[in-house]
């Protein structure tokens, strides 16, 4: 049997700043009533003409580093994001030429809003698993602050950009126990940006390309979905809650991951948590999370980690996987 495994982390953050000071002067909205109702302090956002790339490049340069290999070495590169640089080429073909991965390898964009890390995750794995590729680069990269509505007090505090990446690595043993995935496309109207590229530039407006949010409905499904996916987890690998060392939730509101922590009877210091600094960077939270985690020390060799995440569409994912 093949398996993967997780031989490197990166992650990259632009450098700008915006705090929940700079939004009071922007939506009516206080620090105090961001923290308390999202646990969000600042996040990042990128400078004037830096793309998705630019933070995909980085923050896989980044992981080829931790896991020793060259760009040369990788088969396969698979980018979950919602905010591409271009209509085509895909963002996944600008990387792969950036980064200097052999020309013939396979590169790819996956959209599925903020779980598209989990679903770039999930095909990566299966084409290791099934031999059509040795190591595999898979990114999460967004710039979200461009399809922020900076007068919606509902959606404009929620996120921020960056990017994060993982080597996997055909291995005998396995890395990545399952993964799951999920989507249900009717609940479009809860959590969108409605403009797309079929509709013609003439029916594009300045707000049509911005997020739209039912905030509060979503954080319910939300967080009853993740409960389930959870359960269906752990059931899929007869585990139970007391075998997962860490969660590392995507991090779209501090009260979504409490309830999954507390669902699994973790203490949220077996959590890793990056949604006060970061806000929700929608694909990229997971693998920056992890990158975290992992420098940091205390996501160690051998430790078992539930990842999971849910977004527009709506779609959602988890994996388990020993590190
Ligand atoms: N500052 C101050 N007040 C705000 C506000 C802001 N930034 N945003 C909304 N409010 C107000 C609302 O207008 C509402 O006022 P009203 O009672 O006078 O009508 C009140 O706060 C409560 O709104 P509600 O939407 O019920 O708040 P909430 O507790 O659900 O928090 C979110 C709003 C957006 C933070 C929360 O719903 C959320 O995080 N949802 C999930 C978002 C998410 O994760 N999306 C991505 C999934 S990947």
């Amino acid at each position: 049997m093949t398996y993967s495994r997780i031989s490197g982390t990166g992650s990259y953050l632009p450098d700008r700043i915006m705090t929940n000071a700079e939004l009071e002067a922007l939506v009516d909205t206080t620090d105090a009533w961001i923290q308390e109702r999202t646990g969000i302090r600042e996040r990042r956002i990128v400078a004037e003409g830096q793309l998705c790339s630019d933070l995909a490049i980085r923050a896989a340069r980044a992981a080829m580093e931790s896991a020793n290999v060259q760009p040369q070495d990788i088969d396969l590169l698979v980018l979950g994001t919602c905010t591409p640089d271009q209509i085509f080429p895909s963002t996944a073909c600008l990387v792969q030429h950036a980064l200097g991965m052999r020309p013939g390898s396979v590169a790819f964009d996956v959209a599925a809003a903020c779980s598209g890390f989990m679903y770039a995750l999930d095909i990566a794995d299966r084409y290791i698993r099934t031999g059509g590729a040795r190591r595999a680069l898979v990114i999460g990269a967004e710039t979200m602050s461009r399809v922020l509505n900076w007068k919606d007090r509902g959606t404009c505090i929620l996120f921020g950009d960056g990017g994060g990446a993982v080597v996997l690595e055909a291995a005998e043993e396995p890395g990545i126990y399952s993964s799951h995935l999920h989507a249900d496309g009717q609940y479009e109207e809860l959590l969108t940006v409605p403009w797309g590229v079929s509709q013609g530039l003439e029916c594009a407006t300045p707000e049509s390309g911005k997020i739209t949010m039912r905030g509060n409905e979503v954080f319910k499904f939300a967080v009853r979905t993740l409960g389930q996916m959870v359960d269906e987890t752990l059931a899929a690998n007869n585990m139970t809650r007391n075998d997962v060392d860490w969660l590392v939730p995507h991090q779209a509101n501090i009260r979504i991951i409490q309830a999954t922590a507390k669902k699994l009877g973790m203490s949220m210091d077996q959590v890793i948590q990056t949604v006060a600094y970061h806000g929700n960077t929608s694909s990229a939270s997971i693998p920056l999370a992890l990158d975290e985690g992992i420098r940091d020390g205390r996501i160690k060799r051998g430790q078992m980690l539930l990842l999971e995440a849910f977004g527009g569409g709506f779609t959602w994912g988890s994996a388990l996987i020993r590190y």
